[in-house]
């Protein structure tokens, strides 16, 4: 029987990134009880060898994840997410951005690049590779991973790194997938507000995304 990894989560108080840590330090001083921590990767009820699709976010929104605990649950980027995960299968329930409203996830995961919240949502490069400790062995994790999500180009870039490959080889762009190893990577801009409200991602975009990752899965 082959043994199934557990993905690995930053401890609680991780001070990788010192600015990260502080800024956290600060809000958990503001916010007492906000969740105020590293966000762990949320699993279907069965666990890593349920996922057949992961989803990489950029990192947790201040007033979202961060507040919430539970990747995009809180923010404007989670509502997007979440009725397109729904309307394809890949999800189950009602999102009512609430880390109990009983929302579920079906064959696939959802992680983020950075699992601190940056300030401004914007982490920098030293914290996207510092992080990539998590991401990589987190996708290692997935015994029938077959398809990543990336939202954004921060996203894909350090998800095409954690798998090993060139991201000249790999470069990002919405809708184009890409074939690294055994495993089908599918960019698509991230789901935020600015995105939608400014027209770079329509919803009709986002959801193409995933209809193709559904063909491609097969069911
Ligand atoms: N919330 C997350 O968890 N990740 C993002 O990338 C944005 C919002």
């Amino acid at each position: 029987m082959t043994s199934i990894a557990i993905p690995p989560e930053p401890d609680r108080d991780c001070a990788i990134c010192p600015r990260l840590h502080d800024f956290i330090a600060g809000w958990r001083l503001r916010e007492p009880d906000w969740f105020n921590a590293p966000v762990p990767t949320w699993l279907p009820e069965g666990g890593p060898q349920e996922v057949r699709l992961l989803i990489v976010g950029l990192a947790p929104g201040l007033r979202g994840a961060n507040r919430t605990g539970r990747p995009f649950t809180g923010d404007y980027a989670g509502d997007l997410l979440y009725s397109t995960l729904t309307s394809l299968g890949f999800a189950e329930g009602t999102f009512k951005a609430r880390p109990d409203d009983g929302l579920k996830l079906i064959g696939a995961a959802i992680t983020n690049a950075v699992r601190c919240v940056p300030p401004e949502n914007k982490p920098v490069g030293a914290e996207i590779s510092g992080c990539r400790q998590f991401l990589s062995p987190t996708i290692d994790a997935f015994p029938n991973l077959q398809a990543i999500v990336t939202l954004g180009s921060i996203s894909h870039q350090s998800t095409i790194r954690a798998l090993g490959a060139r991201v000249a080889a790999h470069p990002f762009k919405h809708g184009q997938r890409s074939e690294v190893g055994n495993r089908v990577v599918f960019p698509s801009y991230h789901c935020s507000r600015y995105n939608t409200n400014t027209g770079v991602l329509t919803p009709e975009m986002f959801i193409n995304v995933f209809k193709n990752v559904r063909a491609f899965l097969g069911d």
